[in-house]
């Protein structure tokens, strides 16, 4: 079940990190960084607003564009909001999905998780979706529950044929921004909970072939130690992705 035959998808998220020209300069700099690693993908999702610039200039690279949102109507009065086609049209591969930070700031529920992954699955983006327990949950022994509920909730009505374009990044939110990585050890346990319920729901061969990422505070120093473990598929990296060096060391890391 556990067989590290997957390939690693390496993603930063910026977050509200870098302005267009900021995110131009700094993915040039790092596409010189990883040209020549071809062991794992590696995304960045970036600010909606940076896409034209970050795509033009991945243009014919290995490195993929992501988004970090998506809207889940295809179009229509929603003021501020972005359709998976308007992404599609712009280049974009990737979106990240029910990030903790859009679930704790932006009223994210696990309902519109799913519809936004459903969204982002049928205009033919692969979905990071995104799940992990807080320091409360973790504390409560409640952690297993509440990942679980939340890949259930996020998965609903999503066949075993689109999970081919979904990644699951599992960030527990207390190690997020904080400094405090999960341990490896804490990090795998949860991911192969992940993987078991995908199991449960699609079989054995669509659970060993899930990417599963670990997201919270991971940079240079931690990667390789993470991304050694039997269920971690690569990370979904912040602070550490916004510096091209610990972006590119990381990356080696999953090599
Ligand atoms: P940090 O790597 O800054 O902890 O952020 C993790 C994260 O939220 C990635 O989505």
């Amino acid at each position: 079940m556990s067989s590290k035959k997957r390939r690693p998808v390496i993603a930063g998220n910026w977050k509200m990190n870098m302005t267009p020209s900021e995110a131009k300069a700094f993915v040039s700099e790092l596409y010189e960084k990883v040209k020549g690693k071809r062991g794992c993908d590696i995304v960045v999702c970036v600010p909606a607003i940076d896409i034209p610039a970050v795509t033009k200039v991945l243009s014919g690279t290995s490195i993929k564009v992501g988004a970090q949102n998506v809207h889940f109507k295809a179009s229509g009065a929603y003021t501020g909001e972005i359709s998976a086609n308007m992404l599609v049209d712009a280049g974009v591969k990737y979106v990240v999905i029910g990030h903790s930070e859009r679930r704790q700031y932006f009223g994210e529920t696990d309902e519109t998780v799913n519809l936004r992954t459903k969204a982002a699955l049928d205009a033919g983006l692969c979905a990071i979706v995104c799940i992990g327990e807080t320091l409360d949950e973790r504390e409560k022994g409640i952690t297993s529950e509440v990942v679980s509920r939340q890949l259930k909730l996020a998965l609903i009505d999503i066949d075993a044929e689109q999970m081919k374009n979904v990644i699951i990044a599992y960030e527990p939110v207390w190690a997020i921004g904080t400094g405090k990585t999960a341990t490896s050890e804490q990090a795998n346990e949860v991911c192969a909970i992940i993987r078991k319920v995908i199991g449960e729901k699609y079989g054995k061969a669509v659970a060993k072939a899930a990417i599963i990422q670990y997201g919270g505070s991971m940079n240079a120093a931690n990667a390789a130690e993470l991304l050694a473990m039997p269920d971690i598929d690569g990370g979904l990296i912040g602070g550490a992705s916004l510096k091209a060096d610990a972006f590119s060391v990381i990356v080696d890391a999953a090599q």
